[in-house]
């Protein structure tokens, strides 16, 4: 039997994933029992599996804000428990989902209705979620935050615009519920964070929001090259084998480099100034984050390589360009330059 909620708003549950600091929320209509659930995490799956069936949810939809870098989804196996349909923008292009929404679509939910905003910047595919006073912003704003915008097509400049033209716009007392905190804050308002935020409060102008941004220099994120391609396929049926290859080794990239295939291209994604100090010979310099300017270039070979100082930026690159559609790439994911130098391979300047 579900238990009795509130009579007279929105149940919202909100949980916390400690590993990703990621929050996610039930919505229930408390007199239907029909739910939602934002932003599930695959690690928290049994705990959500087990809240849904405890309160007596009919769980409707499986909303995503985004796709995220920081964790795996559990949408897929959630979907396969529930039957429920898995919901995000239209501009996020994930595949094997059930609803597509734009700019002020509407999901209907028992008496309710989640009302869809679309908010780029942190990602191009970014939606928050507006019903019963209360805003589901994900990565938009956080409490006294907001998300990055150096990966995943992010600008901060649609970032900035989200902010303060769409979600500034909502009623003061619009409770906001964002979708990770570090530092145990629970929920704001937009009157708090218009006056509060430190990136686009009050007394920020868009160039100073600009200007912050282009200076947090933020690690990336440690699981972007698993989680990103996971949840382009709702969370479910991804190996990561498929994309990384962890035994490609400097040696290996040497070989194809003597072949001179002209089918083949190797890609230096470290920044210009790297690449004028010294490089592979005849490699292309495409500056980690450029990746999306040179798609069309890129199809054109039938295999690409790609390297960087130790490794790491050419598996998110790897990861970017998958995610776009090309094929048969392989990074070298664990060196980098200074190995090729330190083999006496052949440098460039
Ligand atoms: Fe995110």
């Amino acid at each position: 039997m579900p238990i009795a909620m509130c009579q007279h708003s929105l149940y919202v549950k909100q949980m916390f994933d400690r590993g990703s600091c990621t929050y996610t929320y039930l919505l229930v209509d408390p007199k239907t029992h029909q739910g939602a659930i934002i932003d599930a995490v695959k690690e928290q799956l049994e705990r959500d599996l087990r809240f849904i069936e405890e309160l007596g949810i009919e769980l409707l939809y499986i909303i995503e804000t985004h796709i995220h870098a920081d964790h795996i989804s559990s949408a897929g196996y959630i979907r396969q428990k529930t039957g429920a349909q898995i919901v995000y923008s239209q501009s996020a292009a994930v595949k094997s989902i059930d609803v597509e929404l734009k700019d002020g679509d509407e999901l209907p939910l028992g008496h309710y209705h989640i009302k869809a905003i679309s908010t780029p910047g942190h990602t191009n595919g970014c939606m928050s979620y507006y019903v019963d006073g209360m805003v589901f912003t994900g990565d938009t704003l956080l409490i006294r935050g907001c998300g990055r915008t150096d990966f995943q097509q992010g600008s901060s400049k649609d970032l900035y615009n989200s902010i303060t033209k769409k979600l500034f716009r909502l009623a003061d007392d619009t409770a906001i519920y964002p979708g990770h905190d570090y530092n145990g804050n629970a929920c704001s308002t937009i009157a708090e964070e218009k006056q509060w935020n430190p990136r686009v409060g009050m007394d920020k102008s868009r160039d100073d929001f600009l200007k912050i941004m282009r200076n947090l220099n933020l690690d990336l994120p440690k699981k972007i090259n698993e989680a990103v391609p996971a949840n382009e396929g709702c969370g479910i049926n991804f190996n990561p084998h498929l994309y990384i290859h962890d035994d490609f080794p400097m040696s290996e990239l040497y070989k194809v480099w003597q072949q001179k295939n002209p089918d083949n291209l190797i890609i230096d994604n470290r920044t210009k100034e790297d690449f004028i100090d010294g490089h592979i010979p005849h490699s292309k310099n495409i500056p980690f984050g450029t990746e999306l300017k040179h798609l069309q270039e890129l199809k054109s070979f039938k295999h690409i390589y790609i390297y960087c100082h130790s490794g790491r930026r050419a598996q998110t690159a790897l990861t970017n360009l998958t995610i776009m559609g090309l094929e048969n790439i392989t990074c070298v994911s664990h060196s980098g330059l200074p190995q090729w130098i330190a083999m006496g391979y052949p440098v460039e300047r």
